[in-house]
Order: structure tokens, then C-alpha cells, then sequence
């Protein structure tokens, strides 16, 4: 039976060693969330890096991890410490993902880190060329593994090969400032489709094609060493059923234990009920646009000085990539700012800012999604932003408002939004008061509408999609040849 390879560099569960034990948790972040209920259905493996690298483990320790990853359908590509630091502290996170988010000042070319990305690619097509047999499809995600595609076509060139960027793909501008770019061009066309999550990432990729490798397109595709490769965007859904209904048991008191964290909400909006909570959740990540909101929130405050006492901002910062300067450098940005605004507004029975810097587990996040009168999310660019999905889908009672970037890729269907700018301080908290004074039948409008749109265009149906425009591909190319 034919099978469907996924790939990405992080599997969906992070193994991590606590006092020479196995600890294993889901991992965190848009991709692993999204594709892990895709998974989940199918009868395919998923290719990726296990979190651990090879000289933390002992040959017993490795037959344990091996044992834990299997049951979960998945296979470990063995990465070293150097391959860690090189690869994915480096390239990945020094180079493409800040270039590729337009943060030209993060951005480092280093030439030994391109050399360590080459190897660490060499290293996933090993591990795939392993596994794979003739007929099944491998499905390549995201910046990390962008020469991967090539690699694996030019062993097995009859493969049906898919690849999906969750990030932006920048203008031709950004991107040509990449030293080796024409290789990195050339290995995502190893593939026969490559999927964005926007028409503009679309766009952008194919300007880099035509003004880089001086490839005619043809609208969508690209001819292309006898081969034709289709580019288009399919925007990333969540599972709508699993958020509503855990939306739903909270709702419906049917929890028998109410967790310490909803006992604290609760507590928040017995005491006043016109009190508000307004919720942002995030990666600890630059991209997040967490500064810019903090600070929106605190001219927001000085602005609307009726709403102190009245408004509560709860910011759940996930820590991500802490050996990455730039990371380290936002924690201490993000934890003054929160420092000084409390510090400046908050009263005996009032701190405007609950601060959380951790991951949570899945029954938290719906009570927070469910508890918070608004969403706020900011980021200052955003290939997607499930969270602001997830918000939406657990509203069972249709009320509740949405305020988010129009730097993301999930703005551009989900215009019944309050949209704002995250650079315009003035625009948020007119866009806070106003989302605070929202009739309830406006509320119940706009989420009504998203809703609807988030559970026809689920992640399955997004995975069905792409996965029947890569056969279609596929076919059209086989009678061409
Ligand atoms: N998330 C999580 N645990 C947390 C906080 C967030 O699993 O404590 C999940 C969240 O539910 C969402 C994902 O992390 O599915 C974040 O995805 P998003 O697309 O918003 O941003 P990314 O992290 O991919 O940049
Ligand atoms: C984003 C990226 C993913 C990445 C995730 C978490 O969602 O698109 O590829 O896995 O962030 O980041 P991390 O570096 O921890 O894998």
C-alpha cells in the first residue's frame, strides 16, 4: 500500500532528557499542531528531528526514543550537536527564518552554517530515501529543509514530491540579497507542487524564479529540466472539530475539576462583571510583534484611562529558540516591559498584565480561548497564525472579537476581524475600546461568519487539498513525459 512520507525538521512530539529520563511533549508551534491531526489518519510516517541530539543518548537510551517514536508513527533523523547549532540555531534561525520575516538587520550569511545546512539536508534525504518505496508521495515542510526536495528527486526522480513553506516567502527585493540563492531556488524545484499559505508569497516566489533562475512561468507553473512544477496558495486550517468541542465540554460545566487557571479566571470575572480579558498567545519570537502590543496596551491605558481597573491583558509567551541572541535579547525586552507597566497602573485588587512565559498544556489553552472577551494578536509579520483561528473556533457562544494583524497570513481570510496595523499604537487602542463597546449582535456577526468559513476549510481539508493537486500534477506530468 502506497504511503505518504511527511517531513519536517521538528516531529510533533520534543523528547528532552530530564535526569537521564525520557521526557516527551507535544511540540509547539504551527506546523507540528496543524499537520500532527492530518497524521494522526493517515497510514504514513513522519520524518523529523526528535529534539535530542546523538551524544546525549546512550545506546539504550536511542533504543527508548526509537521505541517512543514508533508508536507514534514517526522516524528520527539523528542530528549532532554541531548539526544543532550550525543547521538550526544558525542557518535556519540566524539566516532564512528572520530574511524570510523581512528582519534584514538579524540576518547573518555564514558561509560554514550554508555548508551545515547542506549536510543536515543530505542527512533528512538519507533517512527518507531509507523509507521510501515507488508510489508513495513524500510531503517536505518549511525554511529548514528547502534543499531537501532536489536531494530526494535526484535519487528518485518518478517520486511524487510536495513542499510547503509556513512562513512567508519574501519580495524579490529581500530575497536577493541571499548569497546562494539560485542552490536554494533549485532545491525547492526538486518538487512537482509547492504550496504557500498567500497568493502574495505565491507571487513573490514566482518574481525569484523569473528574475533569479530566469525561468519562464506559464501563471502558475514552470517548466523546468523537462519536468513541470506547479506553484499555488493553500491556506492553512486548523481541526475546527477538536477546538469547538473542547470549547463546548468547558462550556457546559461538564469538566468535573475546574483547573487552578480557570478557578483564577473565574475569580477575575466574579469580581467585576464588566471586566474584560484580553488574551494574546504566541511563541516567545520577534516576529510576534510582543513589544509592539505591550506597549499598544499601555497607550491604550494612558488614552482610555476609564477602562484601569476594568481590562486585564494576558500574554502566554512560549519559550522558543532561547540559545538564539535575538530570542534572549526579546525575553528581556518582553519581561521590562511587562515590569514597568505593572508596575505603573497596577493597584491593590488590579495588575494589568498577567504574564505567563511557558507552554501550556492543550485543557489550558481552551480555558484561556474560552474565558477572554478578545484576542489580541500583533505579530509585525506572520506566515499564517493559527492562534487566531483557534481563538475563533472556540467561541460556541459566537461572541467574543478578534483583533488581528493584517501582517499575517490568516488576515486575508479572516476579514471579519478587527484588522489593525501593529506599527500604529493610535489604530490598537481605538481597536481595544472598540472591541471592549461591541454589541453583542455584532460580535456574534462577524464570528458567525469566520467560523463558518474555519470549519469548511479545516486543516484535513487543506491536507486533502494539496495532496489531490500533487496527484493531479503528478498525472499531467507522466502523460507529458
Ligand atoms: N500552542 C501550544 N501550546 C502553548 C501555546 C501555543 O500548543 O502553550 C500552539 C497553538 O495552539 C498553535 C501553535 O502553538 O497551534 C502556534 O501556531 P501559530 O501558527 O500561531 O504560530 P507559530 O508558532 O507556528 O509561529
Ligand atoms: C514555526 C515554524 C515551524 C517550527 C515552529 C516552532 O511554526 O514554521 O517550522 O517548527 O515555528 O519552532 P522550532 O524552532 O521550535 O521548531
Amino acid at each position: 500500500m502506497n504511503k505518504t512520507i511527511i517531513v519536517s525538521n521538528r516531529l510533533p512530539l520534543q523528547v528532552k532528557l530530564e535526569d537521564s529520563k525520557l521526557d516527551i511533549k507535544p511540540s509547539i508551534g504551527g506546523l507540528a499542531t496543524g499537520m500532527k491531526s492530518v497524521h494522526a489518519e493517515g497510514n504514513g510516517i513522519w520524518v523529523g528531528w526528535s529534539g535530542l541530539t546523538q551524544d546525549q543518548l546512550t545506546p539504550e537510551l536511542e533504543e527508548e526514543v526509537k521505541t517512543a517514536v514508533t508508536k507514534e508513527k514517526c522516524v528520527t533523523v539523528p542530528l549532532t550537536t554541531e548539526d544543532v547549532d550550525n543547521f538550526y540555531l544558525g542557518f535556519s534561525n540566524k539566516t532564512l527564518w528572520p530574511l524570510f520575516h523581512y528582519f534584514m538587520e538579524y540576518t547573518t550569511f555564514e558561509r560554514s552554517e550554508w555548508e551545515s545546512y547542506k549536510e543536515v539536508n543530505q542527512k533528512f534525504a538519507d533517512v527518507i530515501l531509507e523509507n521510501v518505496n515507488d508510489g508513495d508521495t513524500v510531503w517536505v515542510h518549511d525554511y529548514q529543509l528547502l534543499l531537501l526536495p532536489k536531494l530526494i528527486r535526484d535519487k528518485k526522480p518518478n517520486i511524487s514530491i510536495g513542499f510547503f513553506l509556513h512562513i512567508p516567502f519574501p519580495s524579490f527585493e529581500i530575497f536577493r540579497t541571499f548569497p546562494w540563492r539560485e542552490e536554494l531556488l533549485e532545491g525547492m524545484l526538486g518538487a512537482d507542487l509547492i504550496g504557500f499559505h498567500t497568493y502574495d508569497y505565491e507571487r513573490h516566489f514566482l518574481s525569484s524564479i523569473k528574475r533569479i533562475l530566469r525561468l519562464e512561468v506559464n501563471f502558475n507553473t514552470i517548466d523546468y529540466h523537462d519536468r513541470t512544477v506547479t506553484v499555488d496558495s493553500f491556506p492553512m486550517g486548523i481541526d475546527y472539530n477538536k477546538f469547538y468541542n473542547a470549547a463546548m465540554v468547558n462550556d457546559s460545566q461538564q469538566k468535573k475539576e475546574r483547573s487552578e487557571l480557570q478557578r483564577r479566571l473565574d475569580e477575575h470575572i466574579k469580581s467585576d462583571s464588566d471586566a474584560k480579558i484580553i488574551l494574546s498567545i504566541d511563541r516567545l519570537d520577534y516576529t510576534k510583534g510582543i513589544p509592539n502590543r505591550l506597549k499598544a496596551f499601555e497607550y491604550f491605558l494612558n488614552k482610555y484611562p476609564q477602562f484601569k481597573e476594568k481590562v486585564r491583558l494576558i500574554l502566554l509567551a512560549v519559550p522558543s529558540r532561547s540559545n538564539v541572541p535575538q530570542y534572549q535579547k526579546l525575553k528581556r525586552e518582553t519581561d521590562e516591559l511587562v515590569g514597568r507597566i505593572n508596575g505603573e497602573f497596577a493597584t491593590v485588587s488590579w495588575t494589568p498584565i498577567w504574564y505567563f512565559y511557558r507552554s501550556m498544556p492543550f485543557e489550558n489553552l481552551i480555558d484561556l480561548y474560552t474565558t477572554s472577551d478578545i484576542a489580541l494578536i500583533t505579530p509585525v509579520r506572520d506566515g499564517m497564525n493559527l492562534v487566531a483561528k483557534e481563538y475563533v473556533a472556540t467561541r460556541t457562544n459566537q461572541d467574543g472579537v478578534l483583533i488581528l494583524s493584517e501582517m499575517t497570513g490568516a488576515s486575508k481570510e479572516m476579514n471579519e476581524a478587527l484588522l489593525i496595523n501593529p506599527n500604529n499604537f493610535d489604530q490598537i487602542a481605538d481597536t481595544i475600546k472598540q472591541a471592549i463597546e461591541m454589541p453583542i449582535e455584532e460580535q456574534q456577526n462577524r464570528i458567525k461568519i469566520l467560523q463558518e468559513r474555519l470549519q469548511r476549510y479545516s486543516v484535513e481539508k487543506w491536507a486533502e487539498e494539496f495532496l489531490k493537486a500533487l496527484e493531479t500534477t503528478k498525472e499531467k506530468e507522466d502523460v507529458f513525459i
